[in-house]
């Protein structure tokens, strides 16, 4: 029997080109499922409707200052009222990367997400320095299973 489409949200921002080229990838991976449909948007140009409209969700961030991309906790501000109650269990994923840490950005991010009663379905993924073909390849496998995980309804 066909299951109904579902959508995956994958937001990032990306000053210098290293998140870009991680978001792309891990989306390049969502959208291997085929009764998934994957929206790739940096933070900046993502509504509210986009989260309402998702079955799941990929944040990635680069770590600035110790924390979150002002522009993914902007995301956070601008949708967190109105989409609170309605996105209570939503499955979501981190992907962070780093000069040299990136744990900041993640626990920072976990505490948002938590406030929104998201449910966490995924090891976050930090990528320290220059990402090698190999954590592409990683990030491209996380979002299939984030994908197939959301579609066969296992999260
Ligand atoms: C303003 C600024 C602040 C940064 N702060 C940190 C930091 O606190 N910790 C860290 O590990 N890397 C830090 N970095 C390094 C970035 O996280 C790293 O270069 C990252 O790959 C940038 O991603 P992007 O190319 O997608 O913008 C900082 C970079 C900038 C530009």
């Amino acid at each position: 029997m066909k299951r109904p489409k579902k959508n995956i949200l994958v937001i990032y921002h990306s000053q210098s080109g290293t998140m870009e080229l991680m978001a792309n990838r891990l989306a390049e991976g969502a959208v291997k499922e085929k009764n998934i449909a994957v929206t790739l948007k940096k933070a900046a140009d993502t509504k509210l409707d986009d989260l309402l409209n998702c079955n799941g969700i990929a944040i990635g961030s680069p770590e600035y200052f110790g924390t979150m991309a002002g522009m993914i906790k902007d995301f956070f501000d601008r949708t967190y009222e109105a989409a609170q109650k309605k996105t209570i269990g939503l499955p979501f994923i981190v992907f962070v990367c780093a000069g040299n840490d990136g744990r900041g950005a993640i626990t920072q991010i976990e505490r948002i997400a938590a406030g929104y009663k998201w449910r966490k379905v995924q090891e976050h993924t930090r990528i320290v320095g220059t990402p090698t073909e190999q954590n592409l390849v990683d990030l491209e496998e996380l979002g299939q299973v984030l994908s197939a995980g959301v579609d066969l309804g296992i999260f």
